[in-house]
């Protein structure tokens, strides 16, 4: 019967193997096809002493039938297939005197039926398991693999726990030794940056102390008085809110740097306040639209009397509210803003104020936007300053102290200020909306809303939302488009669309007020629509 089954699988080898390796001793060659499996009811299997190479298919394990497979004397490679854990049959396997590599499966050890197993002379190396089978020297034979150890004692193998945890224990120190040279020459490398680092912060932050960098570096009374040669009266630019600022030259390194010192003026109630709000607020912001402190100085003047100033980075461009009137006055052409200057700086004006809106975790009202608050650098990028009225949102202005002094009080200046602010309301991020659509007003019209042409019901707001109702007469009114050379259709329409936004983000109610997000979506799709238009028409931007 056995031999019967034999016979089939020479049959079948025949067809599906290559050839004979020789004519005088016939020897099977080649590997041994995974179609092996269909042969279901395969009793044995004994394909020993041939020229069989390849892998032992791991489909053998479908011959569920098979008792006895002895394959040993070939040249089969690899190692024992794990399926074959499921040959709940198998009595012997012998795979002696082939080149099969690798541990012993462990499960060898497991499958209940196997009475004889023979791995001899192969390369399996590794430990013997200690389990089932392994227990009996006489089943399980291994003689002729010189990397094996452990085991049960009758194996007379060398112990192997010690070789395998020498072999780690190896592995860890290589890693390790390896691991810290590395660690050493990043460490290494980085003292080397972070000293030459350290050392020119050192030197800059002795000349312009920043308050970024060094936390609470501050630059001394003495140096301000020689930056602004005494804090003299040729460099003073402007007297704000709660004080004066200078413009003054300090050292950057070897670098002479401008700066604009902000001096507050302590006399003024709320003027501490002010510094503090706008040292808070400047510490932890930073955004290409709003000016950059520098550093700040808090000490005692020549007089023994309390000094506190701002040190911010020089605009050489001066203020828009110059720039829109007073500039326009002086030296007409070159003073005036073109279309383009105009809406690149209310773009500008709307990013800073996204982004202040957007503070993170609470948001920052300006509280005081109006064009002497815009500074325009040498390109002409507006930067929203003067931050002596900001609050972070949600900041309890009665836990101020000196809630009289006029600081907490004070809500932005007339004509800017939204209606709400005048009632008493709460600051809110829609005031700022609000003095956003009044400058937009006021940058495309050339009137401020303080002019006096506006009586008690007529207001910027209104008075541009009739000249939008009755277009085609009233726009030419507007002191923009006739200060300009001829309007256009286009310029026209360019305008009225810029004060449209204007009007939506002026609006009397706070809800009914265009988000300020939407406004610069907005004016940016606006702004690329002109240029395209100005594009075709050959003209220069
Ligand atoms: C195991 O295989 C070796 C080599 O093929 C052979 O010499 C030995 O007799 C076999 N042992 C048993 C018990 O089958
Ligand atoms: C045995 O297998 C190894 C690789 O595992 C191979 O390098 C070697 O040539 C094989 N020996 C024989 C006789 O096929
Ligand atoms: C060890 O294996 C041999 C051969 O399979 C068997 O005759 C013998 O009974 C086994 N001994 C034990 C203790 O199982
Ligand atoms: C491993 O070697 C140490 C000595 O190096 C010995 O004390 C220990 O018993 C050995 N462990 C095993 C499991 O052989």
């Amino acid at each position: 019967m056995s031999i019967m089954i034999v016979m089939q699988f020479f049959v079948f080898a025949l067809l599906c193997l290559p050839c004979w390796a020789n004519a005088v001793h016939p020897k099977l060659t080649g590997t041994i096809p995974p179609e092996v499996s269909n042969l279901v009811n395969l009793g044995s299997l004994d394909v020993s002493d041939n020229r069989i190479t390849g892998l032992v298919p791991a489909s053998l394990a479908q011959c569920g039938s098979l008792q006895y497979l002895i394959m040993e004397g070939n040249l089969l490679q690899g190692t024992i297939p794990a399926s074959m854990s499921q040959m709940k049959g198998l009595l012997v396997l012998d795979v002696s005197r082939n080149n099969l590599s690798g541990d012993i499966p462990v499960f060898l050890g497991d499958m209940q039926g196997l009475a004889t197993l023979n791995i001899s002379f192969n390369n399996f190396e590794g430990e013997v398991p200690k389990r089932g089978l392994f227990l009996n020297a006489s089943a399980a034979l291994i003689e002729g693999n010189y990397g094996l150890c452990g085991g049960i004692p009758q194996f007379n193998l060398h112990p192997c726990s010690n070789h395998t945890s020498k072999k780690w224990s190896h592995k860890i120190v290589v890693f390790i030794s390896v691991g810290s040279a590395f660690l050493c020459i990043i460490l290494v490398l980085f003292a080397l940056f972070a000293r030459r680092k350290l050392r020119s912060e050192f030197t800059k932050t002795r000349r312009v102390p920043s308050l970024h960098s060094g936390q609470h570096m501050r630059v001394t009374y003495a140096e301000l008085v020689r930056a602004t040669s005494g804090f003299a009266s040729e460099n003073l630019l402007g007297t704000g809110s709660f004080g004066s600022v200078y413009k003054g030259t300090m050292m950057d390194g070897d670098q002479e740097v401008i700066v604009a010192v902000k001096v507050l003026n302590l006399q003024q109630r709320g003027a501490s306040q002010s510094f503090v709000a706008e040292c808070e607020t400047l510490r932890c912001i930073r955004h290409r639209n709003l000016v950059k402190i520098l550093t700040v100085c808090s000490s005692i003047d020549s007089r023994g009397l309390d000094f506190k100033a701002l040190v911010f980075e020089f605009m050489p461009n001066g203020d828009l509210d110059q720039w829109q009137h007073s500039r326009l006055l002086e030296d007409g052409s070159h003073g005036v803003l073109s279309l383009t200057q105009r809406i690149d700086i209310a773009i500008d004006v709307a990013s800073a104020l996204e982004y202040l809106h957007h503070n993170k975790p609470v948001p920052i009202v300006h509280c005081d936007l109006k064009p002497s608050n815009i500074l325009l650098d040498n390109d002409m990028v507006a930067h929203v300053g003067d931050f002596g009225l900001a609050r972070f949102l949600h900041q309890d202005d009665t836990s101020l102290p000196e809630i009289s002094s006029g600081w907490a009080t004070r809500r932005g200046t007339i004509g800017y200020a939204a209606p709400e602010y005048g009632q008493g309301n709460e600051v809110s991020v829609y005031g700022d909306t609000y003095s956003y659509g009044i400058l937009l007003l006021e940058l495309f019209t050339g009137k401020r809303p303080t002019d006096g042409d506006f009586l008690q019901d007529l207001n910027l707001h209104s008075y541009v939302e009739i000249a939008l109702r009755d277009q085609a007469s009233n726009l030419a009114n507007l002191c923009l488009l006739s200060s300009l050379e001829e309007g256009t259709t286009m310029r026209a329409a360019f305008i009225t669309s810029v004060l449209h936004i204007g009007i939506l983000c002026s609006k009397e109610l706070p809800i009914d007020r265009m988000q300020i997000g939407d406004a610069t979506r907005e004016l940016l799709a606006i702004r690329d629509k002109y240029r395209t238009h100005l594009l075709s028409e050959g003209g220069s931007i």
